[in-house]
């Protein structure tokens, strides 16, 4: 009877082992992963002069009061227009009902998802979105547009 138990011991410490390095093996795999597969932040668009540059509208696209485009910065989307009095004015283009890209249709903005409809201030007149879009800043500087960051943001959390 003794015999057996010490036989067992050495079998149940190499039991242990090996499911501890099977553990620790298990874990060092999974890591890079779990890693790859975990959201990223999204990278700050901004520049160290807190702007950015607005891509695939020109200074010419808005030169006019009534003219509008889509267009993008850092990734983002965003719509410029130029209204009545002659300013420019911007906003973010993911509709705050699920995220498509709404539309600058020059009386309106439109979300072809489920309808949504934004005026020109971006506030939400109608269909499902519950708040209006965000508003941007955005400048002209030789015939380049470029967002500026936000008030109060800090350069990694836009
Ligand atoms: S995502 Fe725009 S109305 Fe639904």
């Amino acid at each position: 009877m003794t015999s057996e138990v010490t036989e067992k011991k050495p079998r149940r410490r190499f039991l242990l082992t090996l499911g501890g390095v099977a553990i620790a093996w298990l874990g060092a795999a999974m890591y890079p992963v779990l890693r790859f597969l975990s959201p990223q932040p999204a990278p700050d668009p901004f520049g160290e002069d807190g702007r950015a540059l607005v891509q695939k509208i020109t200074a010419a696209d808005v030169r006019k009061p009534g003219m509008g485009k889509n267009g993008a910065y850092g990734g983002r989307g965003l719509l410029v227009y130029r209204d009545q009095t002659g300013a420019l004015r911007a906003l973010s283009s993911k509709c705050t009902h699920a995220g498509c890209n709404v539309e600058f249709q020059g009386d309106k903005i439109f979300c072809h998802c489920h309808g949504g409809t934004y005026d020109l201030e971006g506030k939400n007149i109608a269909g499902p979105p519950p708040r209006p879009l965000t508003k941007l800043t955005v400048v002209e500087e030789d015939g380049q547009l470029f967002v500026l960051r936000p008030e109060g943001k800090a350069s990694r959390e836009s």
